[in-house]
């Protein structure tokens, strides 16, 4: 959702659009905060002849993409790619995050593991000491009532997540459901990152504990990095 504006979303997406030069094969994230990376690498584009190819994580940034003029290519084309950016629902001191509010966690985890850099952009609201939010698992339908009982097991409880405007589950861009599972505060993100990731069924759960570099926007304009 774009149609609040966030001075502190916009300070880092602008940011990180700045580490993008002509030549580049970038992975464009989704989400608020990406959104304004994208409609900045449009402006450059467009006013600065930037030369690029996109790789987008879901159909939300393709159609920004399309629309801010950013030439796109797919990852069967172009399995490797040069950065990454994308935004994150909460990320802790060590650059561990939970993603996936939007449910495009799936494919923004193959895109940021493809990226030689994976950068992180967020409003200071998102940073915590530690990870205690819903960790989104997409799952596919045929498993759903066996992954529960598996995520259960690991002492998460899942809630499936439902529509705003329609009856019934959210599906995603690959036609999947979305868990969001309770862990409370989650000591060991990459522990329980394979343990999710072990669960057949689960087709892509929203812990990343590959990101490079995190920008936090502040009101002020000013933008903090911390590099891993
Ligand atoms: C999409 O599924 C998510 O992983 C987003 O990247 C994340 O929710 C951040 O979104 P905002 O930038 O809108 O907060």
């Amino acid at each position: 959702n774009t149609s609040t504006d966030s001075p502190e979303k916009r300070t880092a997406g602008i940011a990180a659009a700045g580490l993008v030069s002509s030549g580049m094969l970038v992975g464009l994230g989704t989400g608020s905060t990406v959104a304004y990376t994208i409609k900045e690498l449009g402006r450059r584009v467009r006013e600065e002849g930037l030369d690029i190819l996109g790789v987008v994580t879901s159909y939300q940034s393709e159609m920004l993409a399309i629309e801010a003029g950013i030439r796109l290519t797919t990852l069967a084309q172009h399995p490797e790619l040069d950065l990454a950016i994308d935004g994150a629902d909460q990320i802790d001191s060590e650059l561990r995050a939970i993603k996936g509010g939007g449910a495009a966690h799936t494919r923004e985890k193959i895109v940021s593991v493809s990226a030689k850099r994976f950068v992180v952009i967020v409003d200071e609201s998102k940073t915590s000491k530690q990870l205690d939010k819903l960790v989104p698992v997409e799952v596919l339908p045929f498993a759903k009532e066996p992954v529960v009982k598996k995520i259960r097991e690991l002492g998460g409880k899942p809630q499936l997540r439902s529509a705003v405007k329609k009856d019934g589950p959210v599906i995603t861009d690959n036609g999947n459901f979305v868990l969001d599972v309770e862990f409370g505060v989650i000591k060991e993100p990459e522990a329980l990152a394979l343990q999710l990731s072990s669960i057949p069924g689960v087709v892509g759960h929203g812990i990343f504990c590959n990101v490079d570099e995190l920008y936090i926007g502040n009101k002020d304009g000013s933008v903090k990095v911390i590099t891993r």
